[in-house]
């Protein structure tokens, strides 16, 4: 995994901007897969300044989110489908038709799971997925236990994820969702490449299980220890206790001089 360490939230979201950005001049009609949560939302802000500073196009670009509430429909205002619209959709130039949710609101969820499988495959596969990571190490809503193979699918939403989620909600958390519809690990890692990002303090021992530790279905992220292009980007709090940071840093470093000067 490449491993990139940035002075502070600000600095995270711009690099992550960056290489979305230079994804999608590469490749115009990228399918780009879609986080929510508090993290990517510099992120989010940077491309929205990038599209209409820079004329960066998101006319052919295609987004698969990775989850959504199971009970929530689109218009509520806790929905994902809502706080993308809110912190992206509503602000770049991504036609309507290319954006896909989970539907939190299907009777037969297991049909949608499929079918929702069907249209990242029929896209072509998600060339870029964005990620972020939850307390207990979840990718997706993919909580400790999901199997690193598994599809999209309905889920339960651990204890401690409900509490997080919590501040996201007006009243207590007797008004979280208990369920979600999420991308399965084994979906995640199908995707040509991740782009993992934490921020905080509080996400540091976590982080540093899901990069150092054992692959485990206990941490979902770990998985991606098996992906051949993840990359995380991490601000100096997140990565604060990672045993290899001194490394990273050196490898990036080295890595970017070669790539600019040659071996000599
Ligand atoms: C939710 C989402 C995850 C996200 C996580 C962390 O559980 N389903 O995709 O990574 O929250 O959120 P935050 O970035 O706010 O810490």
């Amino acid at each position: 995994m490449r491993v990139i360490i940035e002075e502070d939230y600000g600095a995270m979201s711009r690099r992550a901007a960056a290489i979305v950005a230079a994804m999608i001049r590469d490749k115009p009609a990228l399918v780009l897969g879609l986080a929510t949560g508090g993290t990517p939302i510099g992120l989010y802000s940077e491309l929205i300044h990038r599209n209409r500073e820079e004329g960066l196009a998101f006319s052919r670009v295609t987004t698969f989110n990775l989850d959504e509430y199971y009970g929530l429909p689109p218009q509520h205002e806790q929905s994902y489908g809502h706080f993308m619209r809110k912190h992206l959709f509503d602000h770049i130039n991504v036609p309507e038709g290319n954006i896909h949710l989970p539907d939190g609101t299907v009777v037969d969820v297991d049909a949608f799971c499929r079918q929702y499988e069907r249209m990242i495959d029929e896209a072509g596969g998600v060339d870029l997925q964005v990620l972020g990571i939850g307390a207990d190490g979840h990718i997706g809503f993919n909580e400790p236990g999901s199997s690193l193979a598994s599809r999209t699918r309905l889920v339960a939403l651990g204890t401690r994820t409900i509490k997080d989620n919590a501040r996201f909600f007006q009243s207590n958390d007797q008004a979280v969702p208990r369920a979600a519809i999420t991308m399965g690990v084994g979906t995640i890692l199908e995707a040509r490449t991740c782009l993992l990002l934490a921020s905080g303090t509080n996400k540091a021992g976590v982080v540093a299980q899901a990069i150092e530790g054992p692959i485990t279905s206990q941490v979902t992220a770990s998985a991606l220890q098996l992906h051949p292009h993840t990359i995380a980007i991490l601000d100096q709090r997140a990565a604060s206790l990672l045993r290899r940071k001194d490394e990273y840093v050196r490898s990036e470093t080295l890595l970017r001089e070669l790539r600019a000067g040659g071996p000599g």
